[in-house]
């Protein structure tokens, strides 16, 4: 009988290639996921230039942007790879959490392609194509670890014992950790997106002369808070702005260099505390603030002190991507799973605690 990978016993099994569309906030991205090969292609379209000027992501514009750049990053992503379109055999697209707009364009794209070629398509969440993009990677980390999952939209702890077996150990009661870096950003007039802008001008900051202050540290819970730190930033901005512009220049660097050292040792020491509960020896860090250098150069100290293992997706893997959904959706369609009808399902609202675990762990994992 043939099995997923479509072949009997004793032929060579044929390769199974997955199609990944991601949509879900302000780039548009497509991976291309080779059973034989690994990721054969990836290629996005980032819509900064499309919201910069509104300080913000504007939905509806986020929407008619991944209208125009779907199709033809599809044919970017068949070219990179060197295949035809009848040679993908599913299709991945990220169904929920996001923009309810943006997530109807990719999942409509997805659900038409499959439709028409005769092929599964499944709906992948779109937090664990974070989670798991560090499996991306040649040195990728084994079952099971802790995840500091940290993005635009969320800020999670958890442990994850093997594919969608996802305990939510701690997460943020109110902004995500991503969300207080833009707004902070914002307030300091560094425009959008502003997280890694403002870790850039924190470089510049003086340490130490404003200490924010590191809330939930002494609660004995791995939840966060990080919306006071906002309200702290602009109320010190205010204090202490200056007619001169070189001084507010030096003042905005020294919120930012506050601010992030601020969250950043939140993070750590939440995160110690999960390994630490656990007994896990394995930490992975994903979504788009696992970029941030200081939380990187913090986490790898704690965990060379510790004897922890510690692994990120690449750089440009730790913000969205289509690669990430096409493995997150590659690991399951491998086994069967697919979405069950050609209906358009998006969930904007999507809790990764609640995703189905596959039957049986993925055989190279
Ligand atoms: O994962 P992501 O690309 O999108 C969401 O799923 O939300 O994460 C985007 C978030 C934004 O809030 C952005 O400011 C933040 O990640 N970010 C950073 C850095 N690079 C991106 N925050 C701090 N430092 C960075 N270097
Ligand atoms: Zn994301």
């Amino acid at each position: 009988m043939p099995n997923e990978l479509n072949c009997t016993k004793g032929d060579t099994p044929k390769d199974f290639i997955t199609l990944g569309i991601e949509s879900s906030c302000d780039e548009t991205a497509i991976g291309i996921y080779s059973e034989k090969l690994g990721l054969i292609a990836h290629q996005l379209h980032s819509q900064i230039a499309v919201h910069n000027e509104y300080g913000g992501v504007v939905p509806e514009l986020a929407s008619r942007d991944h209208i125009k750049r779907t199709t033809p990053l599809i044919q970017s992503a068949l070219k990179e790879a060197d295949i035809k379109l009848s040679q993908i055999n599913a299709i991945a697209y990220t169904g929920g959490p996001g923009l309810a707009g943006a997530l109807l364009v990719g999942s409509s794209v997805a659900k038409a392609l499959a439709y028409g070629l005769g092929i599964p398509a499944l709906s992948v969440n779109h937090m664990e194509g974070h989670l798991l993009a560090p499996l991306l990677e040649t040195d990728k980390p084994s079952f099971p670890f802790v995840c500091l999952l940290v993005s635009g939209g969320h800020s999670m702890l958890l442990e994850v014992q093997g594919l969608g077996d996802y305990r939510l150990l701690g997460e943020s009661l109110d902004d995500a950790v991503g969300e207080a870096f833009d707004k902070t950003a914002k307030l300091l007039g560094l425009g959008y997106p502003g997280g890694a802008v403002l870790s850039n001008l924190a470089k510049q900051g003086t340490p130490n002369r404003f200490i924010f202050p590191r809330p939930m540290l002494n609660k004995n819970t791995l939840d966060f808070s990080f919306s006071g730190l906002k309200t702290f930033a602009k109320n010190t901005f205010f204090e202490h702005q200056a007619q001169d512009e070189l001084l507010n220049t030096q003042l905005k660097a020294d919120i930012a260099h506050a601010f992030e050292s601020a969250a950043t040792d939140v993070l750590l020491a939440k995160t110690k505390k999960a390994l630490m509960q656990t007994g896990l020896k394995t930490l992975v860090v994903a979504g788009g603030v696992s970029a941030n250098q200081p939380l990187q150069e913090k986490l790898d100290l704690m965990a060379k002190d510790n004897h922890i293992n510690t692994y990120y997706p690449r750089l440009e893997f730790c913000t969205d991507n289509g690669a990430m959904i096409a493995l997150a959706g590659h690991l399951r369609l491998i086994q069967g799973q697919r979405d069950s009808d050609n209906n358009i399902n998006i969930q904007p609202r999507w809790a990764l605690d609640s995703l189905q675990q596959p039957l049986k762990q993925y055989p190279a994992l």
